[in-house]
């Protein structure tokens, strides 16, 4: 049964200082103190695997901040993608890296134990149309949840948190523009594998099977289903959702369909994360979408904030803009998000420090 950190912390602490009572003396309550600093970071110490990534990133940094010992797992701890982890505050004391392909479970079991709780964050996110499906999106979505879900087993962990995403909640015919998606629905698997929306597919499996084996084996597993993700880079190399935005503000695209977008801040899914390990009472799925937002609107928005970028010409009108989320289970846990202005603004500001956009 998940016990809730803090109760946890307090629990070490009385019963440490109830000894002190017994023993007195500077060296001795020094001691006692270690004691329980170790103690302590032995129960808060979790694992994020895919930690090099823009949404694991934020995690890290997130998790060090509140004094968790963090295991990061990443495919190559010496390449320079993955220099900004240990920038982080904390980082130096706190932050350990693995190296661990999610499909070799050996590395994946050694990044996992001694921990207390896993968030399983490393999926494939391709930019484009992936050449071989199979073995480039699916198998390491789904295969390598599973080595991380029987990792998690074998070191009895507390509680695991899969990062699924709405792709997984909405890619089924039957939903019209009636519908307002919240966890009780899922993807049709077969709709993405027809229409080789193998992204969707690899997330509505890897999501599915996990709580299948979860099931199963008795494993406390709760997931995130975030939408389109913004905000601020912490890493160097650029990932699909941010490029999304950058293409728009770089005339990388001349026409876009006039769709809604749900849009979330990189922070307030950080956030989420860490709200929902530790709240005792969560349970099974959320979904964590913040802003509904047509492309006219967003661009409208940007073109009013930095009128100087090569914004798309054409705006294609549609039938249907796309699905509307509910976002009431998460509010419900305590989650609050940014308004949309503040994560575009903190968005731009990164990339144009990075030297990523060009000007109109
Ligand atoms: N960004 C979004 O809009 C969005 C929305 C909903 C859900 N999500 C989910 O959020 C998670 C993180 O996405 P992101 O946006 O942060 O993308 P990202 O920056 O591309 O991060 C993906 C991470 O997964 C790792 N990875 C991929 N295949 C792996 C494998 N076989 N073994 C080990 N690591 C592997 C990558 O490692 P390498 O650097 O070694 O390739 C990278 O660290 C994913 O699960 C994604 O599905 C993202």
């Amino acid at each position: 049964m998940f016990r809730s950190l803090p109760s946890v912390a307090w629990e070490l602490s009385s019963v440490i200082s109830g000894r002190e009572w017994v023993r007195e003396g500077e060296r001795e309550q020094g001691l006692v103190r270690e004691e329980m600093e170790t103690k302590m970071g032995e129960q808060r110490r979790v694992c994020v695997t895919g930690a090099g990534g823009f949404v694991a990133s934020w995690l890290v940094k997130l998790l060090l901040s509140k004094g968790y010992f963090v295991h990061g797992t990443v495919r190559d701890p010496s390449d320079e993608k993955n220099g900004h982890l240990k920038k982080i505050v904390h980082a130096s004391e706190r932050l350990n890296l693995f190296k661990a392909d999610m499909l070799d479970y050996d590395a994946v079991a050694a990044a996992i134990a001694g921990c207390e709780g896993v968030f399983h964050v490393a999926s494939p996110v391709p930019s484009g149309k992936a050449p071989n499906p199979e073995d480039e999106v699916i198998k390491p979505a789904v295969d390598g949840t599973l080595n991380v879900l029987k990792a998690c087993s074998q070191a009895k962990i507390s509680r695991v948190v899969y990062v699924s995403s709405v792709v997984a909640v909405s890619m089924n015919p039957s939903w019209t523009s009636r519908h307002i998606l919240d966890e009780n629905c899922w993807s049709d698997k077969e709709y993405c594998r027809a229409t080789e929306n193998w992204y969707c597919l690899s997330k509505t499996m890897g999501e599915s099977e996990a709580f299948e084996y979860a099931k199963k084996h008795g494993l406390d597993l709760l997931s995130v289903c975030p939408s389109m993700v913004l905000g601020p880079l912490l890493q160097s190399k650029v990932n699909s959702s941010s490029l999304f935005l950058i293409n728009i503000l770089n005339g990388n695209r001349e026409s876009i369909e006039n769709k809604i977008y749900n849009f979330v801040d990189v922070r307030d899914i950080a956030d989420a994360l860490l709200l929902v390990y530790e709240k005792p009472e969560a349970a099974g799925r959320y979904i964590c979408s913040a802003h509904p937002c047509k492309i006219s609107e967003l661009i409208e928005t940007l073109r009013s904030l930095y009128p100087g970028y090569k914004y798309p010409k054409n705006i294609i009108d549609v039938e249907w803009g796309g699905p509307d989320f509910s976002l009431e289970k998460l509010k419900k846990l305590g989650w609050k998000y940014r308004n949309l202005k503040e994560s575009l603004v903190d968005s731009i500001e990164s990339y144009e420090e990075a030297g990523l956009l060009v000007r109109g």
